[in-house]
Order: structure tokens, then sequence, then C-alpha cells
């Protein structure tokens, strides 16, 4: 029907990635397609580390790694098996030259709707998940590849730490992985999207 519905239709989740490094124009792009998602009360409650030397990746994958590693060697696993196990979990973390973490504010606006005092925070949630969702699609219109990833929210404090980030003022909520996809790579089928499974006309 045009363009922006074609973006929509074709993108999917890349977890494979070449070795080319992203221009640094692309990148930015990416980032100002997100800064520019509507946001509750236009509070942009949001804030992105964009990692990409060496030097970060290592520190943010090493602090990633360890409550996976606590987790396996309070198991009893032989170290070759937590080793193996943490190369295999990071693959496509390595894989991505550039690693972007979300962070969402500890202190939200104060709202005298807000009675269960948990409101904000939906609002915090569905206003970040936004600005991911368009970074997604603006990745993809440039013929970059993206993936959302859970995995800071299980380490906040590791997170925080390498990405020189006040864990007092910020949470981490997501990691995004961008790189170009690796050539011949396809994601898996997706199972069909029947709208009648999802939609209701009144
Ligand atoms: C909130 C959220 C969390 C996700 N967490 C992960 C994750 O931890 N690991 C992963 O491989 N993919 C993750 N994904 C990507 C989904 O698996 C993916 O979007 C879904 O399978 C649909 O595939 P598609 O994006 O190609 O349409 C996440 C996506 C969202 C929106």
């Amino acid at each position: 029907m045009n363009e922006m519905l074609d973006l929509i239709r074709s993108r999917r989740s890349v977890r494979e990635y070449d070795t080319r490094l992203i221009e640094e124009e692309k990148v930015r792009a990416v980032l100002e397609a997100g800064l520019l998602a509507p946001s509750a009360h236009d509070s942009r409650p949001w804030h992105f580390a964009v990692v990409s030397t060496a030097g970060g990746k290592e520190r943010l994958l090493s602090g990633l790694a360890a409550p996976f590693r606590q987790d396996m060697e309070a198991a009893g696993l032989p170290p070759e098996t937590v080793k193996d196990r943490l190369t295999r979990s990071q693959r496509i973390f390595r894989a991505a030259p550039v690693l972007i973490l979300a962070f969402a504010p500890v202190r939200l606006p104060a709202n005298p709707l807000d009675r269960t005092g948990g409101l904000e925070e939906v609002l915090e949630i569905q206003s970040g998940a936004l600005a991911c969702g368009q970074m997604l699609l603006a990745a993809h219109s440039l013929g970059l590849g993206m993936c959302w990833f859970a995995a800071p929210l299980f380490c906040p404090m590791e997170a925080c730490a390498a990405c020189g980030m006040d864990p007092a003022q910020w949470r981490p909520r997501c990691l995004l992985t961008l790189g170009y996809p690796a050539p011949g790579s396809a994601p898996k089928d997706k199972s069909p999207v029947r709208p009648e499974d999802y939609l209701t006309f009144l």
C-alpha cells in the first residue's frame, strides 16, 4: 500500500550479523527515530547507552554474564561447561557491531490519578517500548537488522555499572543489538499473523 506499511510487514528480529561496521549517520538515525517516539506527558522516560568499542562491549558482556555464571557455578557445573554456555549465550551480542542499552528513570512524575502507585511505571514502560519499536523499524528501513533482548533486566546493577549509569536513578529495560544482517541469513519463519485471532470490530 505504501513504503512504510511494507517496512512494517517485512521487519523481523535479526540475530545474525555481518562484521561490517555501521555508518555513524545510520546509527544516529536509528537512535533519533527512538527519541522522537511519543511518550506519556511527553516525559521521554528513557536514556540509551550506545556501546560499540571493543572495551565497552567487553565490560558490558562480562556484566551481563555475571549472574548467569554465578547460577551455573552455584549449580556445580564444571568450569568448561560454564565457559561454553556463556560463550554460546553471548554469541549474538559479540557479533553485533553496536549494542544499545535502554534505561528508564527510577523516579517517575507524580500523578494524582495514579492511586495504586504503579501506573506511572506502566506509562514509562509503554513509552520506552515505543521508542525501541521505532528504532527497530528505522533500522530495518536502513537495511540494518536489530533484535530486542531482555537480558539486562536480570542484572540491573551490572548493566548500570558497565554503562556508567547510576542505579539509584536508572534501571535497564532491554538490550538492542544492531548490525547489518549476515549475508544469506534469514530469520526463521514466523507463524502467520491471523488478524481474526487478535481483533474484534464492534
Ligand atoms: C519485550 C520483548 C522482549 C524480547 N526478548 C527477547 C530475548 O530476550 N531474546 C530474543 O532472542 N528475542 C527477544 N525478543 C524478540 C522476539 O522474540 C521477537 O520479536 C518475536 O519472536 C517475533 O519475531 P519478529 O520480531 O521477527 O517478528 C523480544 C521482543 C520483545 C518485544
